[in-house]
């Protein structure tokens, strides 16, 4: 089917559940909080206002940033042997679903019956699904508004049939081992007799890791500083993106890349009821990415309670796609 086709009148919408909103003022106290620590530092969700999002989107693009184009490259050299693997029929449960384009590409070769796309506001998702139920009619397309940062809890009756769970590009990659740990058995406690598709990024030389993280046109730099801005409107403080540098680097003894904001000279910077000094030279930690090694990663995916898993990977070994059997 021609995706830019026009829509039929009798065409299927897709459902739209905004499940649940964080509260606004629970959101200020936890960046108020990060940023007044002596390390200060803020979740990367922060990262992704609509700009943060278009400027992710745009980093996806880049020659540097190899897990994208690696995971689409497995998907579809393994689609027979994934399916194989996953098996067809079921719910499609997409986590972070965005403008749904991964899970379009896998729904020929898994043919599921429902798909369910999950993101953090329902807005998001919306032209995704639009895509979805055109090039499938006959699926059943189901959208979710929910932030699972912490843990997942899908409402029971979105999960009928064998579910099995999707999470590509390496997100959980974004949660420390504990936060992925708590994640992955949230995950496995649903998925009853289906699984988990998720896509892992690997160890590798920092020749290779830090230019994903620190690109040549200063995408990456502009994604992070971009945080400043998102940051003011939060809770309404002065931060100015010129002020600050982007840092990028492999910590390998935690086998993570960290994002930073360096102060270019000392700052005050105004927050909701006081204000902060940062000395030149210090740092807001804005992201945390884990590489992990292919047995690590399974380990993980045994404690949280999965039976088996096995993965296919390309011909360097960067990345990794795991099918983890519930
Ligand atoms: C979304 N996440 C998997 C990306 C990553 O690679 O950790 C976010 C990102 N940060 C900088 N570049 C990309």
């Amino acid at each position: 089917m021609n995706p830019s086709a026009p829509r039929a009148a009798t065409e299927a919408a897709p459902r739209l559940v905004q499940l649940h909103r964080r509260d606004p003022a629970e959101v200020r106290r936890e960046l108020i909080e990060g940023l007044n620590a002596a390390q200060a530092a803020t979740s990367p969700k922060f990262l992704y206002d609509a700009l943060g999002s278009l400027l992710f989107e745009a980093i996806t693009a880049l020659p540097e940033y190899y897990p994208t184009r690696t995971e689409a490259s497995i998907l579809s050299a393994h689609a027979t042997a994934i399916a194989q693997a996953v098996g067809t029929g079921g719910t499609l449960v997409d986590l972070g679903a965005g403008n749904c384009a991964k899970a379009l590409r896998l729904i020929p070769s898994l043919q599921p019956e429902r798909y369910v796309g999950v993101d953090i506001s329902v807005d998001c998702l919306e032209q995704g699904l639009a895509d979805v139920q055109h090039q499938h009619p006959q699926l059943e397309v189901l959208g979710l508004g929910l932030d699972f940062a912490s843990t997942l809890a899908l409402p029971t009756d979105t999960l009928r049939g064998r579910p099995v769970f999707f999470y590509p590009g390496s997100s959980i990659g974004n949660f420390t081992p504990e936060q992925a740990a708590v994640f992955l058995t949230s995950v496995r406690g649903q998925s009853r007799d289906g699984g988990l598709l998720i896509g892992v990024d690997l160890v590798k030389d920092s020749e290779w890791l830090e230019p994903a993280y620190d690109d040549a046109l200063g995408v990456t730099a502009a994604f992070n500083l971009n945080l400043l801005r998102h940051l003011n409107r939060l809770i309404d403080s002065d931060f100015d993106p010129r002020d600050w540098r982007h840092v990028a680097y492999f910590n390998r003894s935690a086998s993570r890349i960290e994002m930073h904001l360096e102060a270019r000279r000392t700052l005050v910077v105004r927050l909701p009821q006081g204000e902060r000094t940062f000395e030149a030279g210090e740092r807001l930690h804005t992201e945390n990415s884990y590489k992990y090694c292919i047995e690590g990663f399974a380990e993980l995916l045994q404690s949280a309670g999965f039976t088996r898993s096995r993965c296919w990977v390309d011909a360097q070994s960067w990345f990794a796609v795991f099918w983890a059997q519930a």
